[in-house]
């Protein structure tokens, strides 16, 4: 990984803003991801990821933190915040931002329990493929101390396979059509591509069902979006 995202990030940081990330899958053309947007403040964050932060409590492990934008809004509640992230510029620009303790690392190398576990801006994304769900979910189950929570969103992306006539052209033999084919590039150089996967709530629920975590939509969004709270099943 060439780490494109976190130079970003740090470009940002540093006063040296002068463009935005250009993103695009297997399925949609390119786009902008406005840097300004990851670091983006509790008042313009979308309404599933307040909701996120009003839920948290106790000792929370940000995951895929980025910026660290919501690790230093629950820090400020006074809040014990891990932020973790496999991008060094993210970890570098999220303690430049002032979390205490942030890492690099993978969620996968995480050993700690938590309060409340986040996930946010697509949680599911770094689950890659829906082969890999229950992996991460029994991972992500193993951090959570007893009464615990793990916040995270996600949308189902059906809508970005239909047709002017309202029909859809998934193709059933292919694999789950939440699972993206992602490309980034920044300052004109191209990220390693990677696989980001999109789920619907019923797959979420249906997989954490067999790792024995509750699944309960708590919030659904304006585009298909939603924010689900998982714990562990009595
Ligand atoms: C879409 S960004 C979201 C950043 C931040 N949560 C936000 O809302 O602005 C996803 C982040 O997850 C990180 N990431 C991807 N795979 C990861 C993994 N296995 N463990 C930890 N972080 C990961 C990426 O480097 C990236 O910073």
């Amino acid at each position: 990984m060439k780490d494109l995202f976190g130079q970003a990030l740090l470009d940002y940081q540093n006063n040296n803003y002068t463009e935005d990330i250009i993103t695009s899958t297997n399925i949609s053309d390119e786009d902008t991801l406005p840097l300004p947007y990851l670091f983006r403040d509790y008042k313009d964050m979308p309404k599933l990821e307040q909701k996120a932060l009003n839920l948290a409590h106790g000792s929370v492990l940000d995951v895929g933190c980025g910026a660290g934008g919501h690790s230093l809004y629950l820090q400020n509640k006074g809040l014990f915040v891990k932020a973790i992230d496999i991008s060094e510029g993210a970890i570098s620009v999220s303690k430049i931002r002032g979390v205490n303790h942030a890492y690099t690392a993978s969620i996968l190398d995480e050993t700690e329990q938590f309060d409340t576990i986040l996930l946010l801006m697509n949680g599911t994304g770094i689950f890659q493929k829906l082969s890999y769900v229950t992996k991460y979910l029994t991972h992500l189950k193993s951090l959570l101390k007893t009464n615990g929570q793990i916040l995270i969103d996600s949308s189902d992306i059906q809508y970005m396979y239909e047709d002017e006539d309202g029909g859809l052209w998934i193709d059933t033999n292919a694999n789950y059509y939440g699972e993206l084919d992602y490309y980034l590039s920044y300052k004109g150089e191209k990220e390693m591509p990677l696989t980001w996967l999109y789920l619907d709530f019923e797959t979420l629920k249906t997989a954490c069902l067999t790792v024995g975590l509750h699944c309960e939509n708590i919030q659904e969004g304006d585009h298909f979006d939603y924010l689900a709270k998982l714990t562990i099943s009595e």
